[in-house]
């Protein structure tokens, strides 16, 4: 979604914001803006244009911006309006003295832009961002500060919000609700952005903003305040990753480099989180007791973390007995959930800032329900907002198409089942011990696994001509079959479909013909028979196949047309290991489609708006 920067110091503002900016690429953007008061003349100037950040900087080579010292700056991401360079941030008030960018959405847009009309406000935009610069423009008299409170408590929806006026060419107004924004502390500099990797170069020390707070920044200071004007003594929290956690490393990817952190991120899971057989699980601030009492667990959560989350369920329920329902968030919020004191909520987000998933975290705590949130971003929205956390550090995910923040909502929620497991007695202790034992190996069969990554991305290229997928699996590895469609469909555009295997009967096998390729996970399972009939349908039918089996299963070879197999572990483990030959196939087959891999068309790393 939109990415916000904004500077203030002693040093040349373009170059700092334009390069802040592109490291807020993942999030998904369609055009880009930046808008300066030039320290000549104190003017406003304004460079916008559709498209990549590159052509902005060509736009900047040839239409020169003057030398100015403040500016904001704008990854837009289209709601209202076609992306274009009209429609694209900063936005100006009639005037053209104010200047704002904005991520979020303004419900109440329409109205407010009739009235602001009817008062001969002349747009320029058919963006829903635009009304507040008139809205400031008609409050400001010459208390910018002031004016930014007025206009926003007439905002209904979600906005953060970044401000400057020629007037004040020394000072950045930002505000917040509902969508991300942390404030950046340099020496004789400040930053606004919309996630840390846009100013880590410059600063570690962040204050992430709240809902209802607003700031005033100036070179030498950060004052933090509500939107009724009571002063704020903020947290400043120092960040621990480091620079070279947000770059490639040399990979070609992101998603590539990130695939192959899969492996640390778990060992370093099984290190914080196992001790002496047993999972701890600090940061969940919910006693042995209140966990024992839990009546039903409910999982909310998108995209791939919604698929986390079907794993999540077949592991809890066998391990501990509870009752566990998936919803996708954006179905919970508006489906009247049965959701009483003794259920637990988990929220499964990589970024803590998905809309719906924070809206469902909200419903399901005005029912009484207790919430914790698997996270990966500290000091997220989410982590925020529910009773207790389980960071999965995984570092930061920048490739849009999750990876290594799947695999580590996975270790997670195996390391909760464990946990109630221990304390429900469904299974043999025997049994969890086995698990964790397996689970500690994890981290050395994705070695073995990405060491054969040649023969995967060969497969991959011989198969990458097809134009449509299906994904099967069965039983807990049926999640499975739905994050690798996803991940083939987010990032090759090819239509890739997941199903049940034992769903094909019912409506998919009418696909299959020469024309279609069928990845069928396929380990050793108490289903394996069942996938081998499903095999034997499609290849009747003329579908290649590409099989996911387990190391050693030659016999696999003759139902299908390819094998990629994966080491041997505990059955409930699988989806782990099969998620990264799943991840390389769409890995390779869009590279080889000449897609872009890290910021496929039309998605946003971090979906802030419903
Ligand atoms: C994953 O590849 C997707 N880009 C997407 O489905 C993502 O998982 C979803 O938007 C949820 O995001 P979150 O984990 O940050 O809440």
């Amino acid at each position: 979604m939109c990415g916000i920067v904004g500077y203030v110091g002693e040093k040349q503002a373009v170059p700092i914001l334009l390069e802040s900016l592109k490291k807020l690429e993942y999030r998904g953007y369609d055009s880009s803006g930046v808008g300066v008061i030039a320290l000549e003349n104190g003017k406003v100037h304004l460079r916008k244009t559709q498209g990549k950040i590159q052509n902005l900087q060509d736009l900047i080579k040839s239409h020169s911006i003057p030398r100015s010292s403040i500016g904001i700056c704008h990854t837009r991401w289209a709601t209202h309006g076609v992306p274009n360079r009209v429609n694209a941030h900063p936005h100006t008030d009639c005037t053209g003295k104010i200047l704002i960018v904005h991520n979020g959405i303004i419900e109440n847009y329409a109205e407010l832009k009739a009235a602001l009309q009817k008062r001969n406000h002349k747009f320029t935009s058919d963006t829903d961002t635009e009304v507040i610069a008139h809205l400031i423009e008609e409050s400001y008299d010459t208390n910018l500060e002031l004016a930014v409170q007025k206009a926003i408590a007439q905002l209904k929806g979600t906005f953060a919000l970044g401000v400057i006026c020629a007037d004040y060419p020394d000072t950045i107004i930002a505000a917040r609700v509902g969508s991300p924004l942390i404030i950046g502390l340099g020496h004789k500099e400040n930053f606004i952005a919309s996630d840390v990797p846009a100013i880590l170069e410059a600063t570690k020390k962040i204050i992430y903003l709240k809902d209802g707070q607003m700031a005033r920044l100036t070179k030498e200071a950060v004052k933090v305040f509500t939107f009724a004007g009571e002063k704020v003594s903020p947290k400043v929290n120092t960040i621990t990753f480091s620079v070279e956690a947000v770059q490639k490393q040399g990979y070609a990817h992101f998603m590539l480099k990130e695939i192959h952190e899969q492996p640390d991120v778990i060992e370093q899971m099984c290190q914080s989180r196992l001790k002496d057989g047993h999972v701890h699980l600090d940061g969940i601030r919910l006693k042995d007791k209140q966990l024992k009492a839990v009546s039903q667990i409910v999982i909310v959560a998108c995209g791939t973390a919604y698929h986390a989350g079907l794993v999540g369920k077949y592991c809890i329920e066998h391990l501990s007995g509870i009752r566990v329902s998936v919803d996708v968030s954006s179905e919970f919020r508006y489906r009247d959930p049965i959701v009483d004191k003794r259920t637990l909520v988990v929220a499964i987000s990589q970024s803590g800032e998905t809309a719906d998933t924070l809206a469902a975290v909200r419903e399901a705590k005005s029912k009484g329900a207790k919430v914790i949130a698997i996270c990966n971003v500290v000091g997220s929205s989410l982590v925020r907002e529910s009773d207790g956390v389980l960071y999965t550090h995984a570092g930061p995910e920048i490739g849009v198409a999750s990876t290594k923040a799947y695999t580590a909502q996975l270790g997670m929620l195996y390391l909760l089942a464990l946990k109630l497991s221990a304390l429900k007695d469904k299974v043999s202790s025997r049994e969890r011990q086995d698990i964790i034992q397996d689970f500690r190996r994890i981290p050395r069969l994705f070695e073995m696994i990405l060491k054969a990554k040649k023969t995967i991305a060969v497969i991959a290229k011989k198969n990458s001509h097809f134009g449509c997928f299906l994904f099967l699996g069965r039983n807990i590895n049926y999640p499975s079959a739905l994050e690798g469609a996803l991940k083939l469909k987010e990032i090759s555009y090819i239509p890739a479909e997941g199903y049940a295997a034992g769903e094909m009967k019912h409506g998919p096998i009418a696909l299959i013909d020469e024309y279609r390729a069928v990845v069928c996970i396929t380990p050793q399972s108490e289903t394996y028979d069942k996938m081998i009939s499903n095999m034997q349908e499609i290849r009747a039918r003329k579908g290649k196949i590409i099989a996911i089996a387990t190391e050693g299963n030659e016999a696999i070879k003759q139902h299908a047309h390819h094998v990629v197999y994966v080491p041997q572990t505990n059955n409930i483990l699988t989806p782990l290991l099969v998620a990264l030959p799943l991840q390389l196939i769409a890995y390779y087959i869009a590279v080889h489609r000449g897609c872009d891999v890290d910021q496929p068309r039309n998605l946003a790393k971090s979906v802030t708006v419903e």
